[in-house]
Order: structure tokens, then C-alpha cells, then sequence
């Protein structure tokens, strides 16, 4: 039996599959400090799990309009709007099952056979195989620490051809945390004109920044708000990471799409779940504030003890919650590669991380600040540790 060829260039993903290990590794008993988790460390705020439960006990639970129910769609918008400051119709706005079918909807409405996605690198790990499934060639443009680790406008100027379908831009970014200022977009805006291209912009980030950072998404570019599909969900914000509600917002052409593929894929998401999002959205970001403040001291304490790390240069995230590390001076003859270096500190030293690799940037490690202080501090002097010896 064969499997279609789509799938022949799609890879398991390295994330899933690394925590899956340190799952298994504990349920083996052994001490595993898991740094390459990618969700918050708190509960569903209270408030959200009972009108979640209270949806299930007044029967909510039946299929809804594919693209969401009237309640959850209003709540989109105005949460949007106190985000983005942009105001969308609620035929403009749709919710899928999580941020990751969203992307997946974004990218297969808008690419297919003979089209080019421009993903700059470090990009979100499942990018360049949602790119394969739906038909099109990723086209990385690769990023440097001279460059902040963003897209440059000569980058991008060098990506483009009459084939560039759309251009992939993840702010603050998984895995760097780097985060793009409305100048930085603005000086991509004019590289990219009046080319039709459409922008599909990853903000699940979009609420948890650092120091003076502000949020920006290309959408707020009066000219790009039509071509301009927004990604986002409430997975990391509100902690709902297995509740499974993203959404989108676009134009009404573009979001009309993407309820036709949905319509045919999974139909509406979880009823009871679009509920609770709801009730997250209403409440606004300010639900999980004193969550977001315990980050700011998390970031500067594992920023800290990483930079101590000979051969280690920690990236100062400016958004999300992770800990890009440049290992590459501290490669040795036994762990020449990122992948090798995660897969023996998880063995070895009992410390899980995400190799670069899975990031589309080998000689880095992605750590996650979304742990307590004790968790950092031990995880960081294994891998100290670790380093030394090796
Ligand atoms: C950049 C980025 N986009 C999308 C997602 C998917 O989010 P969700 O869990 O809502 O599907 C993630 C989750 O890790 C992410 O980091």
C-alpha cells in the first residue's frame, strides 16, 4: 500500500515529538526539567472553565456556523479592535480549531501548485510542511543574529518572484521571541507595493511583550488590511491551549474562503469550547495580567544564567516566552550538531529542549520561560552543567 506523495516531504513534528519523549521519560520515573514546553504554566482562568461548563449544562453543544457562532465572532472583533485598533465587520472574522487550522486554512486558501510562501527563518516549526501539504514551495529567507533575526526589506527584496503568493510573518516570534516594530513592517510594506501578495500574519503572541515593546501586524497598514490575513487565537494568552479555538480576520473574500475549505474539513470548531473563548475574549488580555508580570522576572533571570553559559549568547526576546540560545561556539567533536546537543541534555542531563533545527536554524536551542523561577535556575545549571563536561 502507498501513501499519497503529498505527504513525502511533510515531516513528524520535532516539538510534538520531543515532549512527547520527556512525557514518556517521566512517566519512567526519571527527573526530567522540561524547558521545551510551549504553553503557559497557569490554569484556564476560573471565570473561562465555568462558561465553558456552564455551555455544557445549558446543551450548547451542538454544530454552530461553520465560521463560529454570532457571539464568539462579536467577541473576535472587539477583541481585535482593543488589540489592533482596527475595526472588522463580523463577516470578516472566523474561529477554527486552534491558531494552527487557521494557518492551515490561510495557507491553503491562498497557495497551491506552482506558488511560493516566503517564511522568514527562525520560523514556527509546522510552516514549511503546512506550505508542502497545501501544494506550494516554502521559500526560506534566512534571517542572522546581525539582523535581529528579522526579515530585512533586501531579504524580502531577494525572496520575491511573479510566483510569491504570500508572505508568513510571525510576531513576537516562535521560536526567538523577537518582535517587529511598525517601522521594521512599514519598511517591508514598501518593498512589497502593489504586488499581489497576501500577508498571513501569525500574532498568537500578540499580547505578551517586554520592556517597551509595542504590538505591530501589517494589518494595521491601512493599504494592507485587505491582503493581510490575521492569525491568532487564545491558546497562549488565556492559557487555553487544549480548548482549541483560533480565528482569523480578513478581508470578507479571503475569510469567506476559509470558512469553504472549513466547511469541508472540520465544520464548525468544539461548540462548548467557542463559549469559553468567548467569555476570554470579553474579559480581554488583562485576565491573565499577573501571569504575564511573573514573565518579565522569568525572562531576565533565564536570560541571565544562559549568558553566564561559556559559548552560549542568549537573544533578548522582546515578545512570547522563549529563549532563543546560539549554541553554535559550543558545538563540540561528540555533539557537533544542535540536535545531537538536545537529544544527549535530555538523556544525559535530564533537561528537554528544542533543538534549532526544528526552527529552520541549526546552532540554536529554544528554551521556554513559561516554567517557575526553580524550574529555570535547575534547568539552566544542568545545562551549564552539561557544557562543561562535554
Ligand atoms: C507561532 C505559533 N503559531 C501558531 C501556533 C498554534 O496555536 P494553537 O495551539 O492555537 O493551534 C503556535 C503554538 O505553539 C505558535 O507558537
Amino acid at each position: 500500500m502507498r501513501f499519497a506523495k503529498r505527504l513525502d516531504k511533510v515531516l513528524p513534528s520535532v516539538t510534538l515529538g520531543l515532549n512527547a519523549r520527556t512525557l514518556e521519560l517521566r512517566q519512567q520515573g526519571k527527573d526530567i526539567v522540561a524547558l521545551g514546553v510551549g504553553e503557559p504554566d497557569i490554569h484556564t482562568p476560573d471565570v473561562v472553565s465555568e462558561a465553558g461548563i456552564q455551555a455544557i449544562k445549558n446543551h450548547r453543544a451542538r454544530y454552530t456556523a461553520t465560521a463560529g457562532t454570532p457571539e464568539l465572532r462579536h467577541a473576535i472583533c472587539d477583541y481585535i479592535k482593543q488589540v489592533y485598533g482596527i475595526t472588522y465587520e463580523t463577516n470578516c472574522v472566523m474561529a477554527s480549531s486552534g491558531a494552527k487550522q487557521v494557518l492551515f486554512n490561510s495557507i491553503v486558501a491562498t497557495s497551491g501548485e506552482g506558488d511560493e510562501v516566503i517564511i522568514p527563518t527562525p520560523y514556527w516549526t509546522s510552516y514549511p510542511d503546512m506550505v508542502h501539504l497545501a501544494g506550494a514551495t516554502p521559500v526560506l529567507a534566512e534571517t542572522t543574529l546581525e539582523d535581529g533575526l528579522k526579515l530585512s526589506p533586501q531579504k524580502l527584496h531577494d525572496a520575491l518572484t511573479p510566483r510569491t503568493s504570500a508572505l508568513l510573518l510571525n510576531s513576537p516570534s516562535n521560536p526567538s521571541g523577537v518582535t517587529y516594530t511598525r517601522r521594521e513592517l512599514e519598511a517591508l510594506a514598501e518593498v512589497i507595493g502593489d504586488r499581489e501578495l497576501w500577508i498571513l500574519s501569525d500574532d498568537i503572541y500578540c499580547t505578551l511583550l517586554f520592556g517597551d515593546q509595542e504590538f505591530a501586524s501589517l494589518a494595521q497598514i491601512p493599504q494592507f488590511k485587505d491582503r493581510t490575513i490575521i492569525i491568532n487565537g487564545v491558546s497562549k494568552t488565556f492559557s487555553m491551549t487544549g480548548w482549541r479555538i483560533g480565528f482569523a480576520a480578513g478581508s470578507r473574500e479571503a475569510i469567506a474562503a476559509m470558512t469553504r475549505l472549513q466547511d469541508h474539513s472540520t465544520s464548525c470548531p468544539n461548540a462548548i469550547a467557542q463559549v469559553a473563548a468567548a467569555e476570554a475574549l470579553r474579559q480581554g488580555p488583562s485576565l491573565t495580567a499577573e501571569w504575564q508580570a511573573t514573565l518579565i522576572d522569568r525572562r531576565a533571570l533565564m536570560l541571565r544564567l544562559a549568558n553566564e553559559i561559556p559559548g552560549i549568547t542568549a537573544v533578548p526576546p522582546t515578545g512570547a516566552f522563549y529563549l532563543f540560545l546560539d549554541v553554535s561556539k559550543g558545538l563540540t567533536e561528540k555533539y557537533p550538531t544542535t540536535m545531537l546537543l538536545a537529544e544527549a541534555l535530555l538523556m544525559e542531563a535530564g533537561v528537554g529542549v528544542i533543538p534549532g533545527e526544528a526552527f529552520g536554524a541549526p546552532g540554536f536551542l529554544r528554551l521556554s520561560f513559561a516554567v517557575d523561577n526553580a524550574t529555570i535556575t535547575e534547568g539552566l545549571r544542568r545545562i551549564a552543567t552539561f557544557m562543561d563536561k562535554n
